[in-house]
């Protein structure tokens, strides 16, 4: 029997309510394909760091690195300035776990979830393969003369070959893994961004031209990208982005898969620990209700399974997924689901 040792991080907010519905499904999926899992939970989010001042301990990031992958509810809590928590907990174990990629499939299971008219399951179905390591994100930057009528604030995009290389590559190979139609589009912003798109074009193409002549290179400005996520869905089939950018267009990604509440990501270290999220936060007013959507955690453990080999018990999960979306679900929108919240556990479970 196979077996995995598994770290889990509920958070903040919904993240261990919708946490405690993915391992269920994950649990189910494990007894149906002979695996075995085993969870250890840390307390980590903002009832810690209100109760005792820690953010994310250096002791905690030392053993996390010894797990295969973490499964993580939703960092940010409403009594904590923002970024603290943010900074200190997700942006922290992306960048020292190097999870340099933020893998996010955008794919509607039913088209009545869709808010694009006319728009079918086999019209919404591509990756954004976000840089998650660099850009702007890296807190590059500062003040001069803070407070003052004088107050210069720089925020710089880091953009290094060797991390925007590692992106591409891993966006390439995803592609032709992938199969679809074998296409890699760059989103960004040449006609502006002239350094750093520059780069990215450049190592773009070059990297395309040596190692991936079987797959077609596209470019996208990104404000056009948005455009076409809503006009024509289906011309995309890989995007690969930076950080910024890729925060951005996900959460239209997330709106036109159906909602929030489907949407999941992976931040991957294809040689370490990587970590698998819903991405749709804490959303505190719904805490401890009973009312969130969990199925983007579920989802997120399909990811999880898949990443770590586990291609069938993943596979199956996303059918279940897709099985109670189509019969059962009312909406995917918190409270609105016409399941709570561990009732749409049971339903994936039970379907598996
Ligand atoms: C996401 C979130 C995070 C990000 C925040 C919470 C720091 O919006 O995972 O998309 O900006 O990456
Ligand atoms: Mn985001």
């Amino acid at each position: 029997m196979k077996s995995y040792n598994l770290a889990v991080i509920g958070g903040d907010g919904t993240g261990p309510e919708v946490v405690r519905e993915a391992i269920k499904v994950l649990d189910t999926a494990a007894k149906k394909f002979s695996l075995k899992l085993n969870y250890t939970h840390y307390d980590i989010g903002g009832e810690r760091y209100l109760r005792s001042g820690e953010v994310l301990p250096d002791s905690i990031v030392a053993e996390l690195r010894k797990f295969p992958a973490i499964l993580l509810g939703a960092i940010g809590h409403p009594d904590v300035k923002p970024g603290i928590l943010e900074k200190g907990i997700l942006l922290r174990t992306r960048f020292e776990l190097e999870q340099y990629i933020n893998l996010r499939p955008v794919k509607l299971y039913d088209e009545r979830f869709c808010p694009l008219k006319d728009k079918k399951p086999e019209d919404i179905d591509f990756v954004v393969v976000r840089e998650n390591n660099e850009g702007l994100y890296t807190g590059a930057g500062g003040f001069v003369f803070k407070g003052t009528p004088h107050e210069v604030a720089i925020q710089e995009s880091v953009n290094t070959r060797r991390g925007v290389e590692r992106c591409l590559r891993f966006a390439f190979e995803f592609t032709r893994k992938r199969n679809k139609d074998k296409k890699l589009t760059l989103s960004g912003k040449t006609n502006v961004l002239t350094y750093a798109f520059d780069l990215w074009d450049r190592a773009f193409h070059e990297v395309g031209e040596q190692d991936y002549p079987d797959i077609k290179r596209d470019y996208a400005h990104v404000d056009a990208t948005t455009m076409w996520f809503v006009k024509n869905p289906e011309w995309s089939d890989v995007i690969v982005t930076d950080n910024m950018f890729g925060d951005i267009i996900t959460d239209l990604g997330a709106m036109v898969q159906g909602a929030m509440g489907i949407a999941a990501g992976g931040n991957i270290n294809p040689q370490g620990t990587s970590m698998f999220e819903p991405i749709g936060g804490s959303a505190p007013k719904y805490t401890n209700k009973g009312v969130i959507n969990p199925l983007a955690a579920i989802c997120a453990g399909q990811m999880l399974l898949d990443f770590l080999g586990e291609t069938a018990a993943a596979k199956a999960i996303e059918d279940a997924v897709i099985k109670v979306v189509r019969e059962k679900v009312k909406s995917l929108a918190a409270s609105k689901m016409g399941y709570s919240t561990s009732q749409i556990g049971d339903l994936v479970a039970g379907s598996l």
